[in-house]
């Protein structure tokens, strides 16, 4: 298994291309689903979360076709309906976003249970209850999710009881199709959804709302050929923010869109990093040692949880002590023993971490647990003294397209070594 060396304490300089959106990629992957003409998605980031919904859809039958490394068109006129197998769902959660266009499709669909990160029990409650509001029958039996609605699904009034992303797709995808009109309330209003909603339009669905809490759908049975760019990955852009922060240095984060990532650019501003528009994207400039601030994820627009374990990093080598709280899953802090073996100050508590910022920290072999945890101890390993060695980066190409490269070109000293 791949490992990252890094030696750390050069601070980072230069621009950085913010590839397409994994989140808003793997919906958009699997809406193919629903049409019976081509889609087209362009720029569409390369990793491996990308790989395992194409090869998803691939046993669906949509044909695949690359001309480009970031374009594909996903065809599903000779879709047909089979089952996800768990050896596939495994390897990413959001495999089962296939539920809601293949009951919208074919009236039935069986998915394994997923897999995915390990971030807490993350259950799929609210996908089920969505469905079962527009009218399928919804089972689990021997790890699987058997959904049917024979006569199709019909429009329905959908109260999410909390703003899920996973949910808010689900119900997105299945209500294109349902007979009348489908009202989604408390729907989760982050970017990729408002993408997600784009990209439907544009094949033919009549979806009002998007980017808001409230949702209105008309179902309709046809849909046309579409092409749509994804919108940049605002997790991205936020990681490499917070490593021109933590290195106290000066990244231009190409297509990165300030709309995008107001709660994350408040605190950095609030940490004393000086940000702004430039023609191409998001100037970001670290001054000096970082204040700490207090962060509270919450649902978009509030502060994407997402990046609470990268800013962990920076906030462990700023000035004073800080408050992180994680409010939107429960067990989200596998980083924190690994950034304590850096020697990062860190307390544990339930759902908060007690921060006290030290001056360095100093290089360790470490283990990545999860997507967001790898990166943040790559951050870490960019300001540690001496060589941090990070195991398990496999998790690391699930989301950040070609990680290292976009870190060397700026001056990093990092390399994908095979021990
Ligand atoms: C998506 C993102 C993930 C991000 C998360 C929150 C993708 C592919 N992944 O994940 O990167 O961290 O949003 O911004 O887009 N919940 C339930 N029942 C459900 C569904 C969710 O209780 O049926 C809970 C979850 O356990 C969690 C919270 O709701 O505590 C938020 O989850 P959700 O917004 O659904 O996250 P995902 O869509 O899985």
């Amino acid at each position: 298994m791949d490992q990252l060396k890094i030696r750390g304490g050069r601070p980072l300089e230069g621009a950085v291309d913010i590839a397409g959106a994994k989140n808003a990629a793997l919906p958009l992957i699997v809406a193919s689903l629903l049409s019976d003409h081509p889609l087209v998605l362009t720029n569409l980031p390369a990793v491996t979360d990308v790989e395992t919904l194409i090869a998803l859809v691939g046993s669906y039958g949509v044909t695949v076709s690359r001309d480009q490394a970031h374009r594909v068109t996903l065809d599903a006129r000779g879709a047909f309906n089979t089952e996800a197998h768990y050896d596939v769902v495994r390897r990413a959660r959001a495999t089962m976003l296939v539920l809601g266009p293949l009951l919208a499709r074919f009236g039935t669909a069986r998915v394994s249970l997923p897999g995915g990160c390990a971030i807490g029990a993350r259950p799929i409650d609210l996908h089920l209850k969505a469905l079962a509001a527009l009218g399928a029958e919804v089972a689990v039996d021997a790890g699987y999710i058997v959904a049917r609605a024979p006569q199709g699904l019909t429009g329905a009034r959908i109260v999410l009881s909390s703003p899920s992303v996973g949910a808010t797709a689900t119900a997105l995808m299945a209500a294109t199709t349902a007979s009348g009109e489908t009202e989604i309330l408390n729907a989760a209003r982050d970017p990729e959804i408002a993408d997600l909603a784009a990209c439907l339009t544009a094949m033919g669905a009549q979806i009002e709302g998007a980017g808001s809490h409230r949702l209105s759908i008309m179902g309709r049975r046809s849909f046309r050929r579409a092409v749509h760019e994804l919108i940049p990955d605002r997790v991205e852009a936020g990681t490499y923010a917070a490593a021109a922060a933590i290195t106290g240095g000066r990244l231009e984060l190409v297509g990165a869109r300030l709309e995008h990532m107001a709660a994350e650019c408040e605190v950095l501003e609030r940490a004393g990093v000086r940000l702004f528009p430039t023609d191409r994207g998001l100037m970001v400039e670290g001054r000096g040692r970082l204040a700490a601030v207090d962060i509270t994820t919450s649902p978009f627009p509030g502060f994407p949880t997402d990046l609470q374990a990268q800013f962990m990093a920076a906030m462990s080598v700023a000035e004073g002590a800080c408050m992180i709280r994680e409010t939107v899953f429960e067990n989200r802090f596998m980083h924190v023993p690994e950034l304590m073996r850096l020697g990062a100050d860190l307390t544990l508590n339930g759902t908060n971490v007690l921060v006290r910022g030290v001056e360095r920290l100093v290089g360790a072999p470490v283990m990545a647990t999860d997507l967001r945890a790898s990166v943040c101890l790559i951050l870490a390993g960019l300001c540690a003294e001496g060589e941090t060695v990070v195991n398990r980066v496999y998790h690391l190409d699930r989301g950040y397209e070609d990680l290292a490269r976009k870190l060397v070109r700026c001056g990093a000293d990092i390399e994908r070594v095979r021990p």
